[in-house]
């Protein structure tokens, strides 16, 4: 039984990890500056333990990491609404508050493992993506690569403490995670933007022409590769890609929910900029090579999106009648 933090453990995948966590019999503090409502059942459960702060304050931080064995790093502002449009405390949480974590972590010799993104690739062409590929990152005057920039030198800062200090360290990098509890309905990120407009009978907005591409790995697939990774041995010191290879345009992902859900949503076409404003830049394809996760930790997704899109639909249907 081990003792573990789960910075960001009140967000969306962070309440699975620590309830995944618990029910293997750890001892889970989950470490969040949000009000806790999405990890509300764990509350009173034996071995679990909410701090609600904030991880740039640091002798909070330092009073929780000396407590613990693991330190799961998922504490982050993610919203690509609020990194357009926030900068700075993006940079800030994703940049500074990471570093509070591995300065601290490292001192203490606890285990890493870190939420990074594959927003670290960028918009490099050549696709699909193993974890060893290019960055191709757009100009710094577009406040878009900032979260895949600030995360890119937080995984720098794994490796340097891994070479210099020690620190034994996971990255994990999320290729559109999805699911239950992702985020409130309409918020920035495309599936709860996308189901709040079909479940009001709204037009289903896409932005850009359609035909940018991502893949999408559901909660529970991706929660079990997170977990295999933190307690195996072959994983310290790599990163690796958790995603699907099922590649899939906006425009599909809309149609496919439209058929799934039975909604009567029309499409309809947005400009980026019109989102967004001018700081923003599109990546026309994502695609991740997981074969390093089959192969060193023997994972790969098993939730076809059919049986993905309905377990979400009805989860926010629920949430929806519960109001
Ligand atoms: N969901 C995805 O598809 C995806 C993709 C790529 C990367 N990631 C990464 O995975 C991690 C978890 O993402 P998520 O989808 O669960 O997002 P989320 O927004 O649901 O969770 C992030 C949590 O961090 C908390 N947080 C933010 N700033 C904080 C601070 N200063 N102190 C303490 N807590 C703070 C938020 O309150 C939130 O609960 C993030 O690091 C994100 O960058 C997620």
């Amino acid at each position: 039984m081990a003792s573990i933090l789960v910075t960001g453990g009140a967000g969306f995948l962070g309440s699975f990890i620590c309830e995944k966590l618990l029910a293997m019999g750890h001892q889970v503090v989950a470490y969040d500056m949000s009000n806790g409502e999405k990890i509300e059942h764990l509350i009173d459960k034996p071995g679990f333990r909410f701090v609600q702060d904030s991880i740039l304050n640091f002798s909070s931080m330092e009073r929780e990491i000396d407590r613990a064995d693991i330190v799961v790093h998922f504490a982050a502002i993610a919203d690509p609404k609020r990194y357009v449009q926030e900068p700075l405390v993006t940079m800030e949480i994703d940049l500074q508050g990471a570093l509070n974590v591995f300065k601290l972590a490292s001192k203490k010799k606890a285990k890493v493992c870190f939420a990074s993104t594959s927003e670290i690739y960028g918009k490099n062409p050549a696709i699909p993506w193993k974890e060893d590929a290019e960055r191709v990152l757009g100009s710094t005057h577009i406040n878009r690569w900032c979260y895949g920039t600030a995360k890119a030198a937080a995984e720098h800062y794994c490796y340097a403490y891994a070479h210099q200090e020690g620190m034994p360290f996971v990255i994990y990098r999320f290729f559109n995670v999805y699911g239950p509890r992702l985020d409130d309905l309409g918020s920035g990120r495309v599936l709860p933007i996308f189901l709040k407009q079909c479940l009001h009978d709204e037009p289903i907005t896409i932005h850009g022409d359609g035909l940018q591409t991502r893949t999408l790995v559901y909660i529970e697939d991706a929660v079990d590769c997170v977990v295999r990774a933190i307690f195996n041995e072959k994983a310290v010191g790599q990163a690796f890609n958790i995603g699907t290879s099922q590649e899939l345009s906006m425009k599909d992902l809309a149609l496919k929910l439209k058929e799934v859900g039975g909604f009567k949503s029309e499409i309809v076409y947005v400009p980026h900029k019109e989102v967004f404003g001018a700081s923003y830049e599109d990546v026309p394809r994502r695609v991740p090579d997981v074969s390093k996760a089959k192969k060193l930790l023997g994972w790969e997704a098993t939730t076809t999106l059919e049986e993905g899109l309905k377990k979400t639909i009805a989860y926010y249907k629920e949430q929806i009648a519960n109001r």
